[in-house]
């Protein structure tokens, strides 16, 4: 036996250098070695990526020989595969396959794993990266260890029309705040770095442009200017580059003629040209079969041919490029070094995830079980939903409710609802109860069910014509202090193919609010949406409002959080709204960053042969920027360093900011520029940098910005990212329209 063992330690000893010349290959050398071994047929199949069988977000193609086709190494991943026990099973059947590469399983975890956080347009008002980033970090750790390792997301579309059912998957109207997100969420999703075990590797979606749908009608076409894609709609996807993200995801429109997925000057010019872009794009859901729809191509052999060109490398559920890449490489319509270029980017991703060393690396039952259970996960939850809480309106101070309030009456169709806080993109757990979820009604009882009196009804449904339980409602109503009234849309009439041309609070909801102001009793509004809706009437006659959006499990205690603030151990709204709430769908869309136009129009007293509507105001019900807090901001005492800058010498900025009110709270504090002249016309302002200044109640603070030539840049006619000479208008605003101090300065020549 000794002897065995010593000469066991003499080979190991032996072999040490060359296992460790081994671990010194670079991942390119490992790559490299892997595709010598490959058939032209398992290296397409690296190429192509599935539905598992029991969840679908996309048209389902019945597939029966899908174990086979892993068995022969034909697929590179599985998407809707989820669970330790799931994965683990297919991982299982690619391991039996000739090469055992691993498969990839990429999920849409949007805004939460098992614990759902809020809505990504909901996080988005906060302005807070930090938080932002610990949301998807947090919902990273529960996938990861429940065998994913690849989610769709972060969604980086700009979106201008609330009519588009996907506003409530991204970051709202601006580039500026859209790119901060981007990168926050990207980091959040990656952790440290990709290979970690609780990484998983993001994907920036959809690209590109995917949120200027004509009429927000999804999958529409998109038609725009070079500017405009280099200006607004491109900036959050090379944050997203800047990030590191693993991968990106193209999209189902047409840009301009051509569809994304097909579309060279995005993928392979932009992306993987100019921004150097290592990673690799999958198509989204049989986007590359669609484009003979688009009247693009006549048949698959054509799409495969088109998409694999214009640099998509993975093919989600159309099966052109299994079907046609072959036929394409044999009529040298393509060549090898294509197919090759994607596979190693594919597999490049294996081997920084660790997939090779341990394809069961995301596998592992007691990680699952620990990471599901984490209790530290909840409380992120509740903290990222009280600050997603957006407070549009606080007549009198009626918020926040005070403790000694002896009745509530809480009413409504939402009040009693739980998977309805989910919002959209919820992820079905395997063994997790999807009731798992802190309904309003709860989190009210929680924080003040032991000092009074709680009441409900229903009142009435979402959607229908139904009033029969107004009285009861009314009947409620009458024997509270106070009423709280939770309305708004069905979760799933926002999200994907969910446009809507009627982006009113529906049914008779707003009739319930008549009748219950009409008992006299102070109302508490909650909207709960997926988008901006319009509520014209809630706006004028409710004497405060809460937007609540979609926050997740902890919707309930979050809400409570911010009805009853400080003095019940909660908190301050600070959230500020990502998006411009328009007055119609006539208005739409309604942005701040507009230009000024020839004939500008800056108030509502004059029509007068000026840009404006004759029966609406130019300005949107709720701007960009907007959001109350249960106490006051004063800003004061604003101070350039110079007011002539040379173009490499950045101006210093100080201003002082002071909580005028009684609470302690958070003011976010907008930096707007705008360029007086430029050889393209400049928007009447564009937000250029923020800060979230927290300050106890009476307290200042003095913050400070730089403006450097990289806040004055903008692409001119050459698509050059240039900084002209001239002068330039600082705003510093509590919201775009509520500009506090101002000031001027030059650039100079
Ligand atoms: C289609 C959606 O557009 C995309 O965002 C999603 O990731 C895929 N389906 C996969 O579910």
């Amino acid at each position: 036996m000794k002897i065995f063992f010593s000469s066991f330690l003499t080979v190991l000893i032996f072999l040490q250098p060359i296992f460790s010349a081994a671990q010194r290959k670079t991942v390119d050398q490992r790559v490299d070695s892997v595709l010598r071994l490959m058939t032209l047929e398992e290296k397409i199949g690296q190429l192509n990526q599935y539905n598992d069988d029991w969840n679908a977000t996309g048209p389902v193609t019945l597939d029966s020989t899908k174990k086979e086709q892993v068995l022969q190494g034909q697929v590179g991943s599985l998407l809707n595969c989820v669970g330790t026990l799931r994965t683990r099973t297919w991982q299982n059947i690619a391991m039996q396959s000739r090469l055992k590469i691993p498969l990839l399983f990429g999920q849409d975890v949007i805004h939460g794993y098992k614990t759902t956080f809020p809505i990504p347009l909901a996080e988005a008002c906060s302005w807070d990266m930090d938080a932002i980033q610990l949301s998807a970090r947090t919902a990273a750790t529960e996938a990861s260890a429940s065998g994913i390792n690849w989610t769709f997301a972060p969604m980086v579309d700009i979106a201008r029309d609330p009519r588009w059912g996907r506003v409530m998957e991204g970051a709202g109207e601006d580039p500026y705040l859209g790119s901060k997100i981007a990168y926050a969420r990207v980091k959040g999703f990656q952790g440290n770095k990709l290979g970690e075990v609780n990484s998983l590797m993001a994907c920036a979606k959809h690209y590109a442009a995917y949120g200027a749908a004509i009429g927000g009608r999804d999958y529409n076409s998109v038609d725009m200017s070079d500017r405009l894609l280099w200006e607004v709609y491109l900036p959050p996807f090379k944050a997203a580059v800047e990030a590191g993200a693993a991968t990106f995801m193209n999209s189902f429109n047409d840009i301009n003629g051509v569809p994304a997925t097909g579309n060279k000057y995005l993928q392979r010019d932009i992306l993987k040209g100019k921004w150097n872009f290592k990673g690799f794009v999958v198509s989204d859901w049989g986007s590359i079969g669609e484009m003979i729809n688009h009247g693009n191509v006549k048949n698959e052999y054509e799409a495969a041919l088109s998409a694999i060109t214009a640099g998509s490398d993975m093919d989600m559920e159309s099966r052109c490029y299994k079907n046609s890449l072959p036929q394409l490489i044999k009529d040298k319509k393509i060549s090898a070094a294509l197919i090759d270029d994607a596979v190693k980017r594919i597999l490049r991703k294996k081997f920084e995830l660790g997939l090779f060393d341990d394809p069961y690396k995301f596998c592992n039952a007691e990680r699952e079980q620990a990471a599901l259970n984490d209790p530290a996960h909840t409380k992120i939850a509740r903290e990222m939903a009280a600050k997603s809480i957006v407070l549009l309106k606080n007549e009198n101070e009626l918020l926040p409710l005070s403790k000694n309030i002896k009745t509530i009456a809480f009413i409504g169709p939402l009040v009693k609802a739980k998977k309805q806080n989910k919002g959209f993109w919820d992820v079905e757990v395997p063994g997790v109860d999807s009731n798992f979820i802190v309904s309003q009604w709860e989190g009210l009882q929680n924080k003040f069910g032991s000092n009074s009196n709680l009441l409900y009804a229903k009142g009435c449904d979402i959607e229908g014509d139904d009033k029969s339980g107004f009285a009861e409602a009314v009947n409620v109503a009458m024997q509270a202090d106070v009423v709280i009234l939770s309305i708004g849309e069905r979760r799933d009439m926002s999200g994907e193919a969910k446009s809507r041309s009627n982006i009113n609070i529906p049914g008779v909801q707003e009739d319930l609010l008549k009748e219950l102001l009409a008992t006299g009793k102070p109302v508490v509004v909650l909207i709960n949406a997926g988008r901006p809706l319009v509520f014209n009437y809630t706006a004028e006659h409710a004497p405060a409002i809460l937007y609540t959006w979609w926050l997740g499990s902890e919707a309930g205690n979050a809400i409570a959080d911010v009805l009853f603030g400080p003095a019940l151990g909660g908190i301050n709204p600070s959230a500020k709204l990502p998006i411009s709430f328009p007055r119609s769908v006539g208005q739409i869309p309604v942005y701040y960053s507009h230009f000024n136009t020839g004939r500008p129009a800056t108030d509502d007293s004059n029509r007068n042969y000026n840009s404006s509507y004759n029966d609406l105001s130019i300005f949107p019900k709720y701007e960009f920027g907007y959001g109350l807090s249960y106490t006051s901001f004063q800003y004061s005492d604003l101070t350039l360093s110079k007011k002539k800058m040379k173009v490499n010498e950045p101006i210093e900025v100080s201003l002082r900011i002071t909580n005028t009110g009684k609470y302690d709270g958070e003011e976010i504090v907008q930096l707007y520029l705008r360029d007086k002249v430029g050889s393209i016309v400049r928007p009447v302002q564009e937000l250029k940098d923020f800060a979230k200044v927290k300050l106890r109640s009476g307290e200042s603070k003095t913050i400070r910005f730089t403006i450097d030539k990289e806040k004055l840049s903008f692409y001119n006619q050459q698509l050059q990212w240039v900084a002209e000479p001239g002068d330039f208008d600082l705003m510093f605003g509590a919201s775009s329209r509520d500009i506090r101090v101002k000031d001027s300065f030059e650039l100079l020549n």
